[in-house]
């Protein structure tokens, strides 16, 4: 469950009457069931919700504050994204590494490297998705069938374009986790402004963007190393690839 915690129990027990609230950030089904278990519950005109409590492992009761309306969108889509591209990652690089393996054998370490990497940023938003009923894109199959083609075309092209489509996703993919990191950093901050913290699920959060936003950037200066700007055309093959994730991530974020 993501939310935000703040400790200072008595302060805001005194100031702010707390009411459960089953999920802080779920999908829209079991959002509703939430509703609708409430209004079963009682007749009377429901309050206004602005903090749940629970107990942390010392037993202290802590406050959170649920996820805003846009703070739900905001991760639903941003978590469906990282998933489709996680998934894009693992497929290209499949695809890739048995025809630069077999013309580059000493590339096979670094190929599955960065396979194995993909493949734990993939387990991490496969059950992201799952823990908070987030559904995938409608655009699974489509993607699935477009980073095949293109780790496996690029692959056939050679090494410098291969590591090419490798600089040009992980450029799109880091900037798209900079900006995520970037989104939880401006609440932790309004959040502080307010006495309170994010809650451990959302710190969790931060924690693994940074590092996946990091290990795509290793990535990336793997490609650039392995002469990625060698590829010809360098220039058209990387500007399509970039415009391509973009598209794919703004549609990704909607459907
Ligand atoms: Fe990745
Ligand atoms: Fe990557």
């Amino acid at each position: 469950m993501f939310s935000f915690s703040c400790k200072s129990a008595a302060a805001a027990r005194a100031l702010r009457p707390h009411f459960p609230v089953a999920s802080e950030f779920a999908a829209p089904g079991a959002l509703a069931r939430c509703a609708r278990t409430k209004r079963y519950a009682s007749t009377a005109a429901a309050p206004q919700v602005d903090q749940v409590s629970s107990h942390d492992f010392q037993g202290h009761e802590t406050f959170r504050t649920p996820l805003s309306s846009e703070q739900k969108e905001f991760l639903d889509g941003a978590l469906r994204v990282n998933q489709a591209g996680e998934l894009a990652a693992v497929l290209i690089y499949l695809s890739q590494t048995p025809p630069i393996v077999r013309s580059h054998p000493h590339l096979r370490p670094l190929m599955k490297h960065m396979l194995d990497q993909e493949r734990g940023h993939f387990d991490t938003f496969n059950h992201l998705l799952a823990k908070h009923r987030i559904r995938p894109t409608v655009m699974y199959p489509l993607w699935t069938a477009a980073s095949t083609v293109l780790g496996w075309g690029t692959g056939v092209m050679g090494r410098e374009a291969a590591m090419a489509c490798t600089e040009a996703v992980e450029t799109e993919i880091g900037q798209h986790y900079n900006e995520q990191v970037a989104e939880l950093l401006e609440w932790e901050k309004q959040l502080q402004a307010k006495g309170e913290k994010l809650g451990p699920e959302l710190k969790e959060l931060l924690t693994n963007l940074r590092r996946i936003r990091d290990e795509e950037l290793e990535h990336l200066d793997h490609a650039v190393e392995n002469d990625a700007k060698e590829a010809r055309p360098y220039e058209l093959l990387t500007n399509v690839i970039r415009g391509g994730c973009r598209a794919a991530i703004w549609l990704t974020e909607k459907v």
